[in-house]
């Protein structure tokens, strides 16, 4: 609809489209139109009161073709000119458009490159429940940026490089047994890690053994490139299983053992750019300009260290693909880190370095409970999901329990409460995920956007075929289709928000707006009636709310069932 005024205003006003797409808003209600523009803008420019503005622009917009624009009337309103649209010539225009055609102006033009790096567990160790933000978050902008034409490199940056795996293999080599290793991979290395902290605390010299295997490590030494790439092999299967129930899928993984030959060269640029300084036997990069520590580059055994890895990535990654925009999915932890090394790489001439941001969230709890890692407790994401689906399956058999494919379907809504939870809240702030909550079918929850989804669905299989003429009707007319109508044509603003402020729930709160409309829609309506001009135009209607409802829970990487 902005689009359309957009349009219909350039022919009249002096300014570019760009500026004026700017300009044009939603009026609070229906009542008082769909779009409007106001006129302050113009004032100083065209000398004149803005109310004055106003009234001109009407008169020279009603000599323009509003019917080919689908819009009624243009009243104005003070200083504003409010835009009426056609409700049944519009919502058959709308409703004729597939999702292709419907995203088509939302789409970028030369598909630029955006990174996405999110995930990124650490290898040996427990997938954990709070690695789940950062794997949904990023899938979720990953295909939204996808769906409006971005070439997306969705990235995976392993933790599997760091003195933690010298730790690890000392462990191994002390107190490790190969068969027990093979029966429970990532669990018996997760005991051996926190066995090795456990008797590093009486015997400091065991910290010293655990270093010596990493220099090896980053030597080349053969035993310890095999031991190591045993662990990451056992991970990553593990890994894959869980990304493989959350459809979640990268274009690479590159961990950080990817950028243990590319450190050299920083180093060496950082030498040659006199940025480097010692400190107590470490190389750092001063950072007090920006009022922040150094950052360490290189320890005093001279191994690299996580920050070191990180420059080399960021700028492999700008060679390699000449992004527009690197976005780092990674908990609010890690802030300092990120500015750190955001300001080396600035300090060091790189311009790319104001394309970095750091996409930080908040801890997510499961009724109050979360988990630390080094002592290798906390609560598993696998386990967490099991419980779902299980919950999700209980609550089938009780409702219906007559339903085909129950196992698939309890598994869309199970892990569908558990990320659309975790989707509906801006990233930054901190979940606390209650079971009960989660599951509400009529509560602001995944499940209950599946449930309006699966009852379009329903609705449409008992009145047969969809039908696939579309005409204007005067049931569009009526305020509660036509509110309907006008949030279907606002999904693809939601999506270019969503890139915008690189903040999924967006779409998730949009969603739910949707369901919440449609259901008052379905409330007031018979959608199954005699009169069959007016049931085609109500499953028309009800069909596209269905497609939208599964493409938005598409995007946050939710499936959605035709049947619950
Ligand atoms: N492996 C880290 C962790 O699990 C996250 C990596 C974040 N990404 C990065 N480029 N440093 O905490």
């Amino acid at each position: 609809m902005k689009q359309q005024v957009v349009h219909i205003l350039s022919k009249v006003v002096d300014l570019p489209e760009d500026q004026l797409k700017q300009l044009v808003a939603t009026p609070p209600s229906r009542e008082q139109g769909d779009v409007a523009f106001p006129c302050f803008q113009l004032a100083k420019a065209l000398r004149k009161a803005p109310p004055q503005i106003a009234q001109d622009l009407v008169e020279k917009l009603n000599t323009q073709d509003l019917a080919s624009y689908a819009i009624e009337k243009i009243v104005n309103m003070g200083p504003y000119l409010n835009f009426f649209f056609d409700r049944q010539k519009y919502s058959a225009q709308l409703l004729s458009m597939n999702i292709t055609e419907l995203l088509q102006p939302a789409q970028v033009d030369h598909h630029p490159t955006v990174i996405v790096e999110y995930s990124s567990p650490n290898i040996a160790k427990d997938f954990k429940l709070y690695h789940i933000r950062s794997t949904m978050i990023g899938q979720a902008l990953a295909n939204t940026y996808s769906a409006l034409g971005y070439q997306v490199e969705r990235m995976n940056h392993l933790g599997d490089w760091g003195t933690q795996f010298g730790k690890l293999m000392a462990a191994y080599l002390k107190w490790g047994d190969d068969e027990t290793i093979k029966a429970n991979p990532i669990s018996e290395l997760v005991t051996l890690y926190v066995k090795f902290h456990e008797e590093a605390e009486k015997n400091p010299a065991l910290e010293d053994e655990g270093r010596l295997w990493f220099k090896k490590l980053e030597e080349g030494d053969p035993e310890a490139v095999r031991l190591w790439q045993w662990f990451k092999d056992e991970s990553l299967k593990e890994f894959s299983e869980l990304y493989h129930l959350l459809g979640v899928e990268f274009d690479h993984y590159l961990g950080e053992s990817f950028y243990s030959d590319k450190m050299d060269r920083v180093i060496q640029m950082l030498k040659e750019k006199g940025l480097l300084e010692e400190s107590e036997g470490a190389l750092v990069v001063r950072l007090d300009e920006q009022n922040i520590p150094p950052c360490i580059i290189q320890k005093s055994d001279g191994t690299s260290i996580y920050a070191t890895r990180d420059l080399a990535a960021a700028i492999y990654r700008e060679e390699t693909f000449d992004p527009e925009k690197i976005l780092y999915v990674v908990d609010q932890r890690q802030a300092l880190h990120f500015q750190q090394v955001f300001s080396v790489l600035k300090k060091m001439g790189y311009e790319f370095a104001h394309d970095c941001e750091h996409l930080s969230f908040g801890i997510m709890k499961i009724e109050g409970e979360i988990g630390s890692t080094r002592k290798g407790k906390g609560l598993l994401l696998n386990d967490v999901l099991e419980h779902a689906v299980q919950k999700a399956l209980d609550i089938i058999e009780e409702k219906n329990p007559s339903l085909e494919d129950k196992e698939e379907i309890a598994q869309a809504i199970g892990i569908g409460a558990i990320v659309f939870n975790d989707l509906k809240h801006h990233r930054t702030h901190e979940i606390d995920f209650k079971w009960e909550e989660a599951f509400n079918f009529e509560g602001k929850t995944g499940p209950y956007v599946q449930y309006t989804h699966a009852r379009i669905c329903s609705l449409l299989r008992r009145a047969g075929q969809a039908p696939t003429e579309i005409m204007p009707h005067s049931v569009f007319e009526k305020d509660h289709s036509w509110e309907l109508l006008y949030a279907l044509q606002q999904y693809p603003s939601v999506l270019v928000e969503t890139t915008k402020k690189n903040d999924p729930s967006q779409i998730a709160k949009y969603l739910l707006d949707l369901c919440q409309l449609f259901n008052r829609f379905y409330a007031q309506e018979r959608i199954i009636v005699e009169d069959i001009a007016e049931q085609n135009a109500k499953l028309v209607l009800s069909k596209k709310v269905a497609d939208i409802l599964k493409h938005g829970l598409s995007m946050l990487t939710i499936k959605a069932p035709e049947a619950i």
